[in-house]
């Protein structure tokens, strides 16, 4: 198969992932006998440097026009003065809602060979920990309406949250499909003790939830849930939320994985082109020292593989890679430990695109 990708390789360490996540791609396809095809997209703080806005139209239309989209991470200390317009995250934010990216799976798992770094006791690390968080990513308060205005001489600040029936059913429907194909157990995770947003969610899900007699429908409190993912990890198969509480839990999640330069991510819409990412951010501090750890981008790849291209075995063989290299005692400054082998970030790429096929 022939797939065009839209490469944007962000800013501070981005590129230095994004490189190795491109070999490792470039490696399958020669194995498996595709042709992948990069192309260069400038988004973030790149596009600001060099067109003045974080997402200039022909960086969208090249994403519209190729198969997929790769990111690495975009922003950084450089762009922290810059107004709220032009941020490198409001062309992240662009990107999603120009794409209609609506669903973002953020898988949280212990791989064996790093258990001992999870920040969890052992004893609750090896109940298992190994979820998805299928969060919304272009509605609630991320899209509402944002305004700072000066009432009685101070100044007022207002974020509007909210969703229709249509926007909750979608990205239900992807919870559901989601966890039929794992473990058949979904957590819709709300504040409908407080939000009209989360009782109309709510009660949406438990319409869909019909149509799915085979998955176990559950009910949860957001701020429960932050404290169940702490307690007990293993209870959670599958977990649908909205917009925000999917940012927060998200990270939290893949902390007690122990590993969030290993983690991928995928944004899906109503097509079959995705835009797939690390979850780690750009790690100004280790940027350009080949320090970085690229596993992140380069399972992200895999995951475009499987969900936008169709190739489950090709993205089999990338995670297989990465788990032999991992076998291998080969570590990355960020998941290193007494006894293994320290390794940058080219050798790391390099490892895993030797180890497929
Ligand atoms: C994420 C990030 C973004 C978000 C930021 C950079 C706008 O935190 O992808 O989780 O809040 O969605
Ligand atoms: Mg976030």
């Amino acid at each position: 198969m022939r797939k065009t990708i839209a490469v944007i390789e962000g800013d501070y360490s981005g590129p230095e992932v994004s490189r190795e996540a491109v070999k490792v791609m470039k490696r399958t396809a020669e194995v498996f006998g595709h042709e992948f095809v990069f192309k260069k997209v400038l988004m973030g703080g790149e596009a600001i440097d060099a067109a003045g806005e974080p997402l200039p139209k022909a960086s969208l239309d090249a994403c519209l026009e190729s198969d997929s989209v790769l990111l690495s991470a975009v922003g950084g200390p450089k762009y922290n003065g810059v107004p709220k317009e032009k941020r490198p995250e409001r062309g992240l934010l662009a990107l999603r809602a120009g794409m209609e990216l609506f669903a973002n799976l953020r898988p949280a798992r212990v791989f064996p060979q790093l258990a001992a770094a999870s920040p969890l006791k052992p004893e609750i690390v090896a109940r298992g920990i190994d979820f998805v968080i299928v969060r919304e990513l272009v509605g609630g308060v991320y899209f509402g309406r944002h305004e700072t205005e000066t009432v009685n001489g101070e100044r007022k600040a207002t974020d509007i949250m909210s969703y229709s029936e249509s926007e909750i059913e979608r990205i239900v429907r992807v919870g559901f499909e989601t966890a039929r194909v794992r473990g058949r157990k979904l957590h819709s995770v709300d504040k409908s003790n407080v939000l009209d947003c989360s009782r109309l969610w709510t009660d949406v899900f438990h319409r869909v939830a019909k149509e799915y007699p085979d998955v176990q429908a559950l009910d949860m409190l957001v701020d429960n849930c932050a404290m169940q993912i702490v307690r007990d990890p293993s209870q959670f198969d599958t977990i649908v939320t909205e917009n925000l509480f999917g940012d927060i839990l998200s990270d939290e999640a893949s902390m007690i994985t122990g590993s969030i330069g290993l983690i991928p991510s995928a944004s899906l819409g109503k097509t079959s082109c995705g835009m797939y990412e690390p979850i780690h951010g750009s790690a100004p501090d280790i940027a350009g020292k080949n320090m970085v750890n690229p596993i992140g981008t380069i399972l992200s790849g895999a995951m475009m593989m499987k969900y936008s291209f169709g190739m489950g075995t090709e993205a089999a063989a990338v995670e297989a890679a990465v788990n032999k290299v991992l076998d291998e005692g080969y570590r990355t400054g960020d998941i290193f430990s007494e006894g293994c082998k320290r390794i940058g970030t080219v050798e790391m790429g390099d490892l895993i695109a030797s180890r497929i096929g």
